[in-house]
């Protein structure tokens, strides 16, 4: 026998089976998408290595460790997109999306990462994206936040929690950021590998350690809220005020800083105590220079993506998708005529449309095996033709979900007689 071949460790197939609870997970998205006046977006898998460093950050754990980087037969680096918004910007840019007009975007894909894959963390994975550029005001920021809500609230998952967060303006997140390095390196002495490696070239990520032996001096560090600006400051507010008037609880949490280097004002996350150390379903926040350093106009952009694998996790019902409504119809045939007569009835019930599907049976079989066929694949209605249905110019239908009795019906009437399934 041949030797397997293996897949990549962290990179899972997506089956059927659980797919159909993907699906319709996309379809209320794209309702949601629609109702926002969000428009589809697609951008390529693949990125020059550079895009990425400019976005995402040089010193972020996303593109210094979690790349895959490789060189073309040009020799020039390119690298799988570890995340959506930096290729959108381009994207952008490019086809002069930006230019006196704003755009709402959204998109759906693969992003890949080299992270050490446990559940809810794998190095392919899906994420749903959404832009929208050329907005400053809050009420942007709010909408989308409010849009992400709404997807909860149809998808029924009721147990996320929503915080916020604001960095400020680039000025004075780097006030900001001068006087963390300098409350970190008195304190130098307590801190961890990981975290003396922040304070060089992050030192706002300190603040996202896990290490129980940090949460002290984390939590007497000085605070992001008290160096706003006093734009940042009134743009927080703003949003603070409509988020509550529209009924949306949320959480300020200003160790929140993100692990993307491309956040200004306000950041976000949804997170849930169900997904244990996975806990971030959702997660953005605005990035008002980066159109511009990536050579784009001096545009604000505010954005988020949502981790589809971990949402589908919390996601219960599957029997919602449209899809599961469609009629199932399965043909049975015993012989050859029987057979051709088959096809040409499937391709006629094809062409009625309303979404039926059809499985005609394939390689023979006794009635029997071709009953436990149709069984197995979830059909709604078994169509017979057998030697008796040849000569008697009939076709007999069988409900493979009721007792209901099996009726034969003359050839030229079986598709009128469908109709009434639907
Ligand atoms: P992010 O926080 O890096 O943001 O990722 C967003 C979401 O993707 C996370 O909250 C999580 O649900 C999911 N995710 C990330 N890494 C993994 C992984 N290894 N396995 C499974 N799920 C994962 C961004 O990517 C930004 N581009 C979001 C954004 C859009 N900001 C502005 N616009």
């Amino acid at each position: 026998m041949s030797e397997k071949v293996k897949s990549i460790r962290g990179m899972q197939a997506l089956l059927p089976e659980i797919l159909e609870k993907w699906q319709a997970i996309e379809q209320i998205v794209k309702g949601v998408f629609n109702a926002y006046a969000f428009k589809e977006i697609r951008t390529p898998v693949v990125e020059r290595s550079e895009l990425f460093q400019r976005t995402i950050g040089e010193n972020t754990d996303v593109v210094s460790k979690e790349m895959y980087s490789f060189k073309d037969r040009k020799d020039q680096s390119l690298s799988l997109r570890p995340e959506a918004t930096a290729g959108i910007i381009r994207a952008g840019i490019e086809h002069s999306l930006f230019y006196n007009q704003t755009q709402k975007l959204w998109s759906m894909g693969p992003m890949y990462r080299y992270e050490r894959p446990q559940k809810g963390r794998y190095r392919q994975f899906h994420q749903i994206n959404m832009e929208a550029f050329g907005f400053s005001g809050p009420e942007i920021d709010a909408e989308i936040i409010l849009m992400t809500a709404r997807i909860w609230k149809l998808l029924k998952v009721d147990n996320l929690q929503l915080e916020i967060n604001s960095l400020g303006t680039p000025v004075s997140r780097n006030k900001y950021r001068a006087e963390l390095q300098h409350y970190f390196l008195e304190h130098r002495a307590i801190l961890d590998e990981d975290s003396l490696v922040r304070l060089e070239k992050n030192p706002m990520r300190i603040l996202d350690s896990k290490n129980p032996d940090l949460q002290s001096i984390i939590e007497t560090a000085p605070k992001m809220l008290d160096f706003l600006d006093a734009e940042s400051s009134e743009h927080f507010e703003k949003l603070k005020e409509t988020l509550t008037s529209n009924g949306i609880q949320f959480v300020l949490n200003d160790k929140l800083v993100r692990g993307l280097d491309y956040y200004t004002k306000t950041v976000f996350e949804w997170t849930t105590d169900q997904l244990g150390s996975q806990a971030t379903v959702c997660g953005g926040g605005r990035y008002d220079g980066l159109v511009k350093e990536l050579g784009g106009q001096d545009i604000p952009a505010i954005g988020c993506a949502i981790g589809v694998e971990r949402l589908t996790e919390l996601v219960a019902v599957s029997d919602e998708n449209p899809q599961n409504k469609q009629p199932k119809i399965y043909i049975v045939a015993v012989g050859k005529d029987a057979e051709n007569r088959a096809l040409i009835l499937s391709e006629k019930i094809r062409d009625l449309g309303h979404g039926i599907s059809v499985a005609m049976n394939m390689d023979g079989g006794s009635f029997k095996q071709q009953f436990k066929r149709a069984d197995k694949s979830g059909s709604d209605l078994a169509l017979i033709i057998g030697e008796e249905e040849i000569e008697s110019g009939t076709v007999s239908i069988k409900s493979m979900k009721s007792d209901a009795e099996q009726k034969s019906v003359d050839e030229a009437k079986v598709l009128e007689e469908i109709k009434q399934y639907l």
